[in-house]
């Protein structure tokens, strides 16, 4: 299924991952810190911006030739993974698709030069339900002026380029949510990176509450779809599923890397006299095992090689994201299981797997509001979840 390009970036890809980033994966989860090091490598390998077009400084590359990079650097470690998905998919996809020339010079340098870019949407009340957003954008003499509070955004305190989903408010009225850039930097006053969630697993990126107290913005940083501000959460959306995709990904690597050692161990270990893997309760483990990385894979393949130019499809991209996510969670379990209490020791990176593992089922859309989507797509029907959802479907049915 791959072609040649695609084949090279994931040698080159695997090559980088096992020299530089698996080596120090142990370390970045137990001191929990931002590996810079690793993301100048990152970055020099031509990893960071690969989506970015040539005329802006990048390769111009499509989803598929990113995901294959992803899949091999996050099965040698997670946080290394989950930077290459922000840094090609997601905030800086929204803004290569829709934005202005401006705002693209601005932006892909940033990126290029090892930038991951954060994507502000989830808000303390407003999670599954992102249109229940607070976040306000208030037009003020020729510039915007933000209020609101994001949390969990992942690259709180280290990213410097901004995505912000917020509600555009212009003379009293409600526009729609439009994306607002925000280039940590510029302009500090009325941005404030609020405390760090300590989180479960994939530990090298923290996320974080961000706090607007009349942050101001100028008028042209804001991205708007070219549905328009109406249809702007919409438009910003069908960019984000790209990331979930990519998010998939990393999951899919991360039961890779833990199916991998648990085939060695397997093979190795010697109980009642033979290695553990001559036991059938234990090949057929290893047969589930194999079949679920396969089909996320399958899944994940196909929704980024049929993406094209544009973007990932909604329910391909749901689809692919929940079964990678539920595999890596049974992977890196059974992988943990196949260990024994070797499994369970911190000296092993099975707990950890089993750690980074879990966040993909919650962040990026959970499980179930994606099951919510391949259905509406399924059933040919609209399944609006909040107040805002059912009354756009009541206005658009009563016409
Ligand atoms: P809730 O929406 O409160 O859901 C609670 C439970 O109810 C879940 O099981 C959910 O599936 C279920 N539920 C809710 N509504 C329905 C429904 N209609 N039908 C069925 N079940 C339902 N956000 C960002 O904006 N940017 C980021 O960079 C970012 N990074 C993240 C990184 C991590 C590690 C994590 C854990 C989260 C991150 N998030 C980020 C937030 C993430 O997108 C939200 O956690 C997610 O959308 C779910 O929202 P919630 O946590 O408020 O859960
Ligand atoms: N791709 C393309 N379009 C999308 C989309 C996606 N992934 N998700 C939503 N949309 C569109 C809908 O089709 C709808 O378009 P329309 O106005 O033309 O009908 C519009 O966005 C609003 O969606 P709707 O389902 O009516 O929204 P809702 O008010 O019921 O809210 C969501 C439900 C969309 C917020 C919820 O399903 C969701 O995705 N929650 C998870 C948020 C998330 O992933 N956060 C990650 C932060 S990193």
């Amino acid at each position: 299924m791959l072609n040649d390009t695609q084949k090279k970036i994931q040698a080159q890809a695997c090559e980088l991952a096992q020299r530089s980033f698996a080596p120090r994966a142990a370390e970045i989860d137990r001191t929990e810190e931002y590996p810079w090091d690793n993301v100048e490598l990152l970055c020099e390998a031509g990893f960071m911006g690969m989506t970015i077009p040539e005329e802006y400084g990048g390769l111009g590359l499509g989803y598929l030739d990113v995901v294959v990079a992803i899949e091999q650097i996050a099965s040698a470690c997670s946080t290394m993974g989950r930077i290459t998905v922000e840094a090609n998919m997601g905030a800086i996809g929204a803004i290569m698709a829709y934005g202005s020339e401006a705002q693209k010079k601005r932006v892909a340098p940033c990126v290029l030069s090892g930038d991951k870019p954060a994507i502000c949407i989830t808000e303390p009340e407003a999670g599954s339900a992102a249109t229940e957003m607070r976040t306000r954008a208030e037009k003020k003499d020729g510039r915007y002026v933000l209020n609101g509070t994001k949390y969990w955004i992942t690259g709180g305190g280290v990213s410097k380029v901004h995505l912000i989903f917020a509600r555009v408010i212009e003379d009293g009225e409600d526009l729609g949510i439009g994306g607002f850039i925000y280039i940590r930097g510029d302009d500090k006053d009325g941005f404030t990176v609020g405390t760090r969630e300590p989180a479960m697993g994939v530990r090298g990126i923290p996320e974080t509450y961000l706090h607007f107290d009349n942050l101001e913005i100028a008028e042209d940083m804001l991205v708007v779809p070219p549905q328009g501000l109406r249809r702007g959460f919409a438009g910003l959306m069908n960019a984000y599923n790209a990331q979930r995709v990519g998010a998939g990904t990393v999951a899919l690597g991360i039961a890779e890397g833990a199916y991998e050692t648990a085939l060695k161990y397997v093979r190795e270990r010697q109980q009642f006299g033979r290695p553990i893997a001559e036991f059938q309760g234990l090949q057929w483990m290893v047969a589930d095992m194999a079949v679920g990385i396969s089909a996320a894979q399958a899944l994940l393949y196909k929704a980024a090689a049929n993406a094209g130019d544009g973007f990932p499809n909604i329910n391909e991209a749901a689809q692919a994201k929940i079964l990678a996510a539920e595999t890596a969670v049974s992977v890196t379990n059974q992988a943990l299981q196949l260990h024994g209490s070797m499994g369970y020791s911190r000296n092993m990176p099975l707990e950890r797997r089993v750690r980074d593992a879990r966040m993909f089922t919650i962040a990026g859309g959970t499980a179930q509001i994606l099951r919510t989507q391949v259905a509406a797509a399924e059933l040919g029907m609209k399944l609006p979840q909040t107040r805002d959802g059912f009354l756009k479907l009541a206005e658009r049915e009563s016409k």
